[in-house]
């Protein structure tokens, strides 16, 4: 009988917890054992699911017998967090982004790609991100006309992040407030982030969709006047609050990327419009379930929901969050583990989708220079 993958998730706070009954109903899944630092988070989450091995820091679920790890910590431990994991023998799950740079010129988001790069070889674990875009269905509905053919050749991918910070349905100062125990009036003062230094729901689009990579890029920055969160004398100093970037595909094609911090829209991640040489996909930004598919002598209404992937039965039903991806995302990850082989979203084209927005930021502070995209090749 197959081995079953026992699996502890680290970091209980606002996301988390989304993930604990999907790995506890995944049948691949032996074990699920819970971990954070924070007490009270971890006595709540054991006791909502159920869970009786907990541990109460990340050095001590590393010294466990499970078989591999899922972390939602915050952005910026992501990667130092999955190396530790991987050099501890587990094989490891990351939220987005690889990891979340604390210096403007995004440098740092390279090196440390570059790093768990390694730390996937030297140790020979999979390490896989969690980005949501990838999954989604419009994601999944593209991606599988594709590999038909049915597009022809790629001509261009619009993609975008909008997620304004004042979105009352989730307010980025409050889930910054959560993440960092800071007051509103502190987080103010640091200031806001670069908004292409978060930028996998947009990027990852293109990049899943067209099964190519950015390889260079010409952006421009967005500084709305007297910004109170994006200033250059806060303390991260970056003045954008929205960027819109062009790439060159490594297939020939565009790829048109926004990221948007500063906007007057209810929220929209992913794929926007997809054009080929021979048919074409548009989405209806303010219902995620409608798209359009377009040829040079129809049009019709499609749903993607109706392309999505195959799941286990036990995962059929509340799918979860960001378009239902939550389920794939832990399915692809699980399956990857047990079949041995990378997951989709493995280290190597994980720093497609923040390298892409690293170089784009760079191309934004020179007024929209074309800037070359880092990239570490393929898995191996
Ligand atoms: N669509 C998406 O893919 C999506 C959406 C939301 C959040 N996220 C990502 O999920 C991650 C978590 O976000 P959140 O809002 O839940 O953050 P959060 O601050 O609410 O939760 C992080 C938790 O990690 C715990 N933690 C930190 N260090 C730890 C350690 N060493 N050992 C054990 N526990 C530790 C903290 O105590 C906290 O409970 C972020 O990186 C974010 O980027 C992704």
């Amino acid at each position: 009988m197959q081995k079953k993958l026992n699996i502890g998730i680290v970091g209980l706070g606002q996301f988390g917890v989304h993930f604990v009954d999907l790995f506890q109903k995944h049948p691949d899944v032996g074990r699920v054992a819970l971990c954070d630092i924070d007490a009270g988070k971890l006595a709540r989450a054991a006791q909502r699911f159920g869970v009786r091995e907990t541990y109460d820091d990340l050095d001590s679920i590393c010294r466990s017998d499970l078989d591999a790890i899922a972390l939602f910590t915050q952005p910026w431990l992501h990667a130092p967090q999955a190396i530790r994991v991987m050099q501890s023998g587990k094989h490891a799950y990351s939220a987005v982004p690889v990891i979340m740079p604390e210096s403007g010129s995004g440098d740092e988001t390279i090196e440390w790609c570059g790093r768990v790069i390694d730390a996937c070889r030297s140790s020979g674990r999979y390490y896989m991100m969690g980005e949501t875009t990838y999954f989604r269905p419009e994601t999944m509905y593209c991606r599988a006309r594709a590999q038909a053919g049915d597009f022809g050749a790629f001509v261009m991918c619009e993609a975008e992040y909008l997620h304004d910070t004042w979105l009352p349905a989730c307010n980025l100062i409050h889930v910054q407030m959560a993440r960092t125990g800071l007051s509103e009036r502190e987080v103010l003062a640091i200031g806001g982030d670069v908004p292409m230094h978060y930028p996998t729901h947009s990027t990852a689009a293109p990049i899943a969709i067209m099964g190519a990579h950015m390889t260079e890029v010409s952006c421009m920055g967005y500084a709305h006047r007297n910004d109170e969160f994006w200033r250059t004398d806060s303390r991260i100093g970056n003045l954008f609050s929205n960027e819109i970037a062009q790439f060159r595909m490594s297939n020939g094609a565009v790829a048109r990327i926004t990221e948007g911090r500063r906007v007057g829209h209810v929220g929209h991640e992913g794929a926007v419009r997809v054009l080929g040489t021979e048919a074409s996909f548009e989405r209806d930004t303010s219902d995620e379930y409608v798209g359009m598919w377009i040829t040079k002598t129809t049009s019709e209404r499609v749903d993607p929901r109706a392309w999505r992937e195959p799941l286990p039965i036990e995962l059929m039903g509340d799918l979860g969050g960001h378009g239902g991806s939550h389920a794939y995302l832990v399915h692809e990850f699980v399956r990857a583990c047990v079949e041995g082989r990378q997951p989709r979203v493995n280290a190597w084209q994980a720093a497609r989708t923040v390298a892409a927005g690293v170089a784009a930021h760079k191309s934004a502070l020179r007024g929209g220079e074309l800037v070359k995209v880092v990239d570490f090749g393929d898995s191996r």
